[in-house]
């Protein structure tokens, strides 16, 4: 029988890519997506799936639309989710709901018809501030931020008040719940684990990085921040950079999260774990503004570094990939500078529309960027 994996929120950004990579792997493939407004603009049809795929449109909290989604699925991708940070610290309703209890709705149907492996996508969001190490290199695995005073360093601190140096964080690491959507994150991932192997079906969690590429959705200003600062630079409008901009990430392509969704889709040894997903490289946020901005001949656009932190943002988190290597055999294939060639390419055949200082309106307004 031929396998056929569901994938929820599969419209998006990283459904749309996984869809691809899944044909290709020999699956069939549904989609059930709701096309937030937020993410598709209005669009009745989603934009850039695969042909072959089958969509159907519905909410995943919509009991009988998952149970018709899951009709003879063999395989679940759970993507659908609402995924801004800064967002979830005032829509906390929406994000518990879409999150937690579209989650929660999923297992509801799975029990009834239940499938062999489920692949969730949780974050590294759940760690909050990554692992750190001292400047006599001890390891700290529960730094703290403490809320910004001006003329204060932005780098949580040792006792002896030096900042401490981030260290890449592996799986074992306790998570450390920052925003809201970290806690739906971790709702998420724990459900699938602790459900998925009670009605004999496998459970799979990947804690991704900050996933870029072409196809994200530039007009969100709750989307990634690479996205974010293209639609920017489209415009000729700055790029605005929280903090110091030197908070460091490690910025993974999409087709390397595509490939690890695949194997944690099919490797027998990922049953029941969790993994990292990320490029195994970190950069800081102000590099990345400045190396996108040459990506895309607009190096005479200088970002504006806003001094302000957004509530629930971690300072820095980079990712130790090592499990997912040895046990899955992934490997980060692209290369961060073809990559912004390629997303620089792509976005200049795009439109966006420039909601940032909207969205930095509504942060304002609540206290949540000081
Ligand atoms: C992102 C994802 C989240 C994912 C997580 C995993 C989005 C919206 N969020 O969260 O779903 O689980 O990665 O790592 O894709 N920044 C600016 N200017 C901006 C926007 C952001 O300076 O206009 C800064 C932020 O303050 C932060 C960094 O860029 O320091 C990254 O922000 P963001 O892209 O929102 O990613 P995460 O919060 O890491």
């Amino acid at each position: 029988m031929k396998k056929l994996a569901l994938i929820t929120g599969g419209a998006g950004f990283i459904g749309r890519h996984l869809a691809r990579a899944l044909l290709a792997q020999g699956y069939r493939v549904r989609v059930l997506d709701s096309l937030i407004e937020q993410v598709h603009g209005g669009r009745t049809v989603p934009e850039g799936l695969d042909p072959a795929v089958e969509f159907m449109v519905g909410d995943v909290r919509d009991g009988q639309a998952t149970a018709r989604a899951l009709a003879g699925a063999t395989h679940v991708v759970h993507l659908a989710a609402e995924v801004g940070v800064g967002q979830s610290m005032y829509a906390v309703e929406r994000y518990v709901s879409v999150n937690d209890c579209g989650t929660a709705a999923l297992f509801q149907a799975l029990i009834e018809a239940p499938v062999q492996r489920v692949v969730v996508a949780s974050s590294m969001s759940i760690y909050g501030e990554g692992l750190y190490q001292t400047a006599d290199g001890d390891i700290v695995e529960d730094a703290l931020r403490k809320p910004h005073r001006p003329g204060e360093p932005w780098d949580p601190l040792d006792e002896a008040g030096r900042p401490l140096v981030p260290a890449p964080t592996p799986e074992s690491k306790q998570p450390a719940l920052a925003s809201v959507y970290a806690l739906t994150k971790y709702m998420q991932e724990r459900l699938t684990l602790m459900l998925a192997p009670a009605y004999g079906m496998e459970g799979v969690g990947l804690r991704l990085w900050n996933v870029y590429g072409p196809s994200q959705a530039l007009s969100n200003p709750y989307t990634g921040v690479l996205a974010i600062f293209a639609g920017r630079l489209l415009n000729g409008q700055p790029p605005m950079i929280f903090e110091d901009g030197l908070q460091r990430r490690d910025f993974v392509h999409v087709e390397d999260v595509a490939q690890a969704f695949v194997l944690a889709l099919e490797h027998p040894a990922a049953a029941g774990q969790v993994y990292n997903v990320g490029s195994g490289q970190d950069r800081t946020v102000r590099e990345v503004a400045a190396l996108l901005a040459r990506a895309m001949g607009r190096e005479d656009i200088v970002p504006e570094i806003t001094g302000q932190a957004r509530a629930g943002d971690i300072r820095h988190c980079i990712a130790d990939i090592g499990k997912i290597g040895r046990e899955l055999g992934y490997a980060p294939r692209r290369d961060f500078s073809e990559g912004l060639a390629e997303l620089a390419a792509w976005v200049a055949e795009q439109r966006a529309v420039d909601r940032v200082a909207e969205a930095r309106r509504e942060l304002e307004a609540r206290g949540l960027v000081a």
